[in-house]
């Protein structure tokens, strides 16, 4: 069995953090989100990987940070795809690549609690030609949605409808047998453009072919969106086993649930977890609350914050309110300035979000 792991992508709903780089190498609790969807792979036995990546800067930067795979003792495949045309249309592209076996697709950015290993024995040992995942979600009009029949087949799939006929959303993880070449052959665009995998999968379902719809009942996160970044921050960080690798002084607190990682230094502060601090990371005279991870090489220094993710190399010093609910990208700072006049002086990027007390 392969995997096919979907990069590419526009990353729309995260900028200003998706211009300088891809949504799914954006750490959650310390760890980019395509990380965690490779050591999902991984655990579940599979070894060749098959990853779509966009034609522009964020495809490279992919590459750069995966590099072959040797990390996770897998093999890894790039397959550039010219343009976001839809998940369908990474299938097709990934043709020769994926040649007739079976396999996982996996969408990059989708974390999803307890990993896929039985979702994958399953799929192996049963008679499916294709395998779904769905869950119950508050707004499915947001996603690919199932409707199923009385003895729980499928009965309709569609994509982001506006009246769905079930609160029960596609999970980014598909697994599918050669079949599902022919599909997608046979769909035409959406009105967005986009081949939909949702389509293809619809078109298996009306051929008669056995697809089978998992219901997932742990916690699933498509970090889509700042917000789900942050509440995906917040269940992986809920699920880690604490380790203090860096140094504490004993003028502070650090509570049990925290992650100090190599290199660290948590100096008269107070930390109260689930949090995480990342490597070389320094945090001086400050009190870092529930939920929130600081990655490598930052600075947080008379200052208050919780809830919140912050990227490498940034600073947050002399903040006179606590923060909270933020994301912060890398080397921001966010600092108390003495020049005079005494103002707000900003430098934010495109997009960029600024809320005041
Ligand atoms: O997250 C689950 C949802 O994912 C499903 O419920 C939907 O049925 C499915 O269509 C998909 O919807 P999204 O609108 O969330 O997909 P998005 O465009 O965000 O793309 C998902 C991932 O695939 C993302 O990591 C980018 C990557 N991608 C996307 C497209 C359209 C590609 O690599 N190439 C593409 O052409």
């Amino acid at each position: 069995m392969k995997a096919l792991i979907l990069s590419g992508g526009k990353g729309s709903r995260l900028r200003p953090l998706t211009y300088t780089n891809a949504k799914q190498l954006i750490p959650v609790a310390n760890k980019p989100v395509l990380f965690r969807v490779i050591e999902a792979i991984c655990a579940a036995g599979i070894r060749e990987i098959g990853v779509i990546i966009g034609m522009d800067e964020n495809g490279q930067r992919v590459r750069d940070a995966v590099g072959q795979g040797g990390r996770w003792g897998v093999d890894i495949t790039y397959i550039p795809q010219e343009a976001p045309l839809g998940l369908a249309h990474c299938v097709a592209i990934a043709r020769d690549f994926l040649g007739d076996e079976q396999f996982v697709m996996f969408l990059g950015d989708n974390v999803i609690e307890g990993g896929i290993s039985k979702l994958i024995r399953d799929f192996e040992q049963a008679e499916y030609h294709c395998q779904i995942v769905l869950t119950r979600v508050e707004e499915p009009q947001h996603y690919g949605v199932a409707e199923l029949n009385p003895d729980r087949s499928i009965k309709r799939l569609v994509e982001k409808p506006r009246n769905p006929p079930s609160d029960l959303a596609l999970v980014g993880i598909y697994m599918f047998d050669a079949h599902v070449h022919e599909a997608v052959r046979a769909i035409k665009p959406s009105w967005r453009g986009e081949l939909e995998i949702t389509d293809a999968i619809q078109w298996l379902v009306e051929q008669g072919y056995n697809v089978h719809p998992y219901i997932h009942r742990g916690w699933w996160i498509d970090t889509g969106k700042a917000i789900d970044m942050l509440a995906a921050n917040a269940k992986v960080l809920e699920e880690l086993t604490p380790a203090i690798a860096g140094f504490v002084d004993r003028e502070s607190r650090v509570d049990e649930r925290v992650t100090v990682e190599a290199g660290a230094e948590i100096i008269n502060s107070v930390i109260r977890g689930p949090a995480i601090i990342g490597e070389n990371t320094r945090v001086v005279n400050s009190y870092i609350g529930p939920f929130t991870s600081i990655y490598h090489h930052c600075l947080v220094e008379n200052a208050e914050i919780e809830h919140s993710v912050v990227l490498e190399h940034s600073k947050i010093m002399d903040v006179p309110a606590r923060i909270t609910d933020s994301l912060i990208g890398r080397n921001v700072e966010v600092v108390k300035s003495e020049l005079k006049p005494r103002a707000l002086k900003l430098t934010l990027g495109d997009h960029s979000v600024l809320g005041l007390i």
